[in-house]
């Protein structure tokens, strides 16, 4: 079947050499970049005399043009053939169509990396390899475990610490070996090549390796053959139709390599008219591909990935950003960055408005497709194909904060109508959702917790109008209180947005603000908002009062309740939350210490990154007390993430450190705060003393 294989061309020398999946470098140079060649006129003519009509949707069904005999019926499990369904929900968000996503989320273990493993573990089956090395940011390991356990095939996996232990646990179980390197993917890369070549077992290279980047060729024909079938732009149907754009997260960037590989052979073939534009999208505190484009430059210099997507944690791009940007270059492309936050955001706009839950990975794809769309890059009209892949598993923790589980009814064995009546009302209370917009971080806090103290509401904050949009178009809430004055978008041209557009236009608003009003704008927010009141100039209980009646739920002014009500909003505002991050417990003890004297203060304490990173977006606490190096994320990373989110980047916080720092980490530090403490001199006066300062509104 791999008849069609004809010879390997060395991208770096031009060399030929035959047809052998297993060459690993070029004859003649020595190079790792190998091209496989194919006899193309001749599968021209066995596709359009029929041969793909009685065929499986599977990636096999395009087995003329891969380098390996398949599929082994011990070994397949149905990889490749996914859905290319359309994102109407985003189209109509951005007013741009056709946008399709190629969910590869259908694939055996939920990415695109299934066709890399399948079409790989395939060969080294064939050729009787029976033990692997790969190194993995986490989904080429699992694709490869389950692959390999069914070839039985000895895996060795190399994962760095970053890859959360869900998947960890997942590749065990399929029997693999899990070396867990303590540094950055490209560490856990060199090491698992040292590691292979000392013990003499093959080890998979990724994009280098002909079998593994021939197989994302498939996800090209997949697409071309799909856009035929739904695609009428007065072409027959059942021919191939290229996409104007092709739309990956990229770390490595195996995936679009091989993609355009499959296109251009499509279009040797004369089967599409065009080659797809390609936007390779990272996540901005790993980026050297988007960088190195931006600067022109034909090598891109490696970064230490600052990212909690650890998926495309890959620093060193190595020579695959010079062949991406030779594609881009010769037809056309894009390369950008886009923030944690953002990509977070985008995944939860594509998993609660279409309906899928893409992994953080892939919604970086989504969040980058928001920004060529903004600026203009991506042309009306133009088809556009996204790659999703994966499970929410892994980040929904510090997408949804605590915010989500909340639906708690007492189901007692005989509900009396009074307590039923009174549990259906606390749901109501609990699926309640407001959004404060404000760019006063001092006062966001404020009427959350005002509100949050009477009722079990959810509360979400936006630090301008633009964002305030943005928040409110995806949280849908029930009511919004916003301010005045603020950047960028103002609060009247806030209103105005929301009251002319359908989605938003009913939603209620309640103006709190300083700002002294004309009498023209008097008129407008009589007309468009519930009520105006004036910052520090209104009884608390009321303002709650009325935002309460306003949702239509019961007032908490009941003269009942008052006696254990009142004090409560006074005190709620005096208080202060302080989150101390710190896994040893001597230090987390010493920092309790400090502060417990204080009883103004509410103290929370979480010992490893990750946990501190949940509190954070649980609590949204008003001080950070964090120390450097902490097991699952580190310091730094939490300071990016927190720096990333516009609605925590105002947090102070109080680094506290045990560690001696370089000047580079101190000045990468100051951009964070201007309060780092030793450990080593530490005071007790002296800190509670800094505390106090930082808390103090500006
Ligand atoms: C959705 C998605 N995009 C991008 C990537 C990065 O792939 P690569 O390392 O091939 O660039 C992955 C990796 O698994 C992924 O799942
Ligand atoms: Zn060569």
């Amino acid at each position: 079947m791999t008849a069609h294989f004809t010879h390997i061309v060395c991208l770096e020398c031009g060399h030929q050499m035959p047809p052998k999946a297993e060459q690993r470098t070029c004859a003649a140079c020595g190079s790792a970049w190998l091209d496989a060649r194919y006899d193309l006129p001749a599968v021209r003519a066995l596709w359009e005399a029929g041969a793909l009509r009685h065929r499986e949707a599977t990636l096999w069904r395009y087995r003329e043009l891969l380098p390996v005999d398949g599929p082994n019926p011990e070994i397949t499990m149905g990889e490749g053939g996914t859905a290319l369904p359309r994102l109407y929900s985003t189209e109509r968000l951005y007013g741009h169509q056709p946008i399709y996503v190629k969910d590869e989320r259908k694939n055996p273990t939920n990415s695109f990396k299934d066709r890399q493993a399948a079409v790989s573990v395939t060969w080294m089956r064939s050729v009787g390899i029976g033990e692997c090395v790969l190194a993995s940011t986490g989904n080429a390991a699992v694709a490869y475990a389950a692959f390999c356990a069914r070839a039985g095939i000895r895996l060795w996996l190399f994962m760095t610490n970053a890859a959360p232990l869900e998947k960890m646990r997942e590749v065990a179980l399929y029997g693999a070996e899990v070396v867990r390197v303590n540094g950055t993917y490209d560490e856990a890369k060199h090491m698992a090549a040292q590691f292979a070549q000392r013990r003499g077992i093959y080890i998979d290279t990724g994009a280098k390796a002909i079998p593994s980047k021939e197989s994302m060729k498939t996800l090209a024909f997949e697409i071309a053959e799909g856009l035929g079938l739904v695609h009428d732009h007065g072409r027959p149907s059942g021919q191939f139709v290229a996409p104007d754009w092709y739309i990956q997260a990229v770390s490595g960037g195996i995936g679009p390599l091989g993609v355009m590989k499959g296109f251009g052979e499509l279009y040797e073939m004369g089967l599409i008219d065009r080659v797809p534009k390609l936007g390779i999208i990272q996540a901005a505190g790993c980026a050297p591909m988007v960088s190195a484009y931006a600067a022109q430059a034909e090598k891109a210099t490696p970064v230490s990935p600052k990212t909690l997507i650890h998926v495309l944690a890959t620093g060193d791009p190595g020579a695959a950003y010079g062949l991406l940007r030779a594609h881009a270059l010769a037809h056309g492309g894009a390369f950008r960055a886009v923030e944690d936050g953002d990509a977070f955001r985008a995944m939860r706009q594509v998993a609660s408005q279409a309906g899928l839950s893409v992994e953080p990975a892939a919604a970086v794809a989504f969040a980058g497709l928001e920004q060529l769309l903004q600026d203009g890059t991506i042309q009306a009209g133009e088809v556009v194909v996204v790659n999703a892949s994966g499970h929410t598993l892994t980040a929904e923790g510090h997408i949804l904060g605590d915010q989500y589980d909340r639906y708690i009814l007492s189901l007692n064995a005989q509900p009396s109508g009074a307590q039923l009546s009174t549990d259906l009302d606390a749901l109501a209370e609990q699926v309640t959702t407001v959004v404060v917009v404000d760019d006063n971080p001092n006062d966001r806090k404020l009427i959350r917790r005002l509100l949050q103290s009477y009722k079990q509401y959810r509360v979400y904050e936006a630090t301008d109008g633009a964002d305030g949009l943005t928040v409110v178009r995806d949280r849908q809430p029930d009511l919004i209180v916003a301010d005045l004055t603020m950047p960028e978008m103002d609060g009247l041209d806030f209103v105005r947005a929301l009251k002319s557009d359908p989605k938003t236009s009913h939603i209620p608003v309640v103006v709190v603000s300083a700002k002294s009003i004309t009498p023209d704008e008097r008129t407008f927010l009589r007309r468009h908002t519930e009520s105006v009141w004036t910052k520090g100039d209104f009884d608390t209980r009321q303002l709650v009062d009325h935002i309460v009646l306003t949702l239509g739920h019961q007032p908490v002014a009941s003269p009942r309740r008052e006696a254990v009500r009142t004090a409560q909003p006074e005190e709620a505002a005096a208080q202060h939350t302080i989150l101390i991050i710190d896994d040893n417990p001597a230090d987390l003890r010493l920092a309790r210490r400090a502060l417990s004297r204080h009883p103004e203060y509410q103290l929370i304490e979480a010992s490893d990154g990750r946990e501190g990173l949940k509190a954070i977006y649980a609590h949204h606490p008003d001080l950070i007390v964090l120390d450097l190096t902490l097991p699952e994320l580190d310091g730094f990373t939490i300071l990016d993430t927190l720096h990333n989110d516009r609605t925590l980047r105002d947090t102070p916080v109080i680094v506290l450190s045990a560690k001696g720092l370089n000047l580079n980490e101190r000045t990468t530090l100051l951009r964070y705060t201007d309060v780092i403490l030793e450990k080593a001199g530490f005071e007790v006066g002296q800190f509670a003393e800094t505390v106090k300062r930082k808390l103090k509104p500006d």
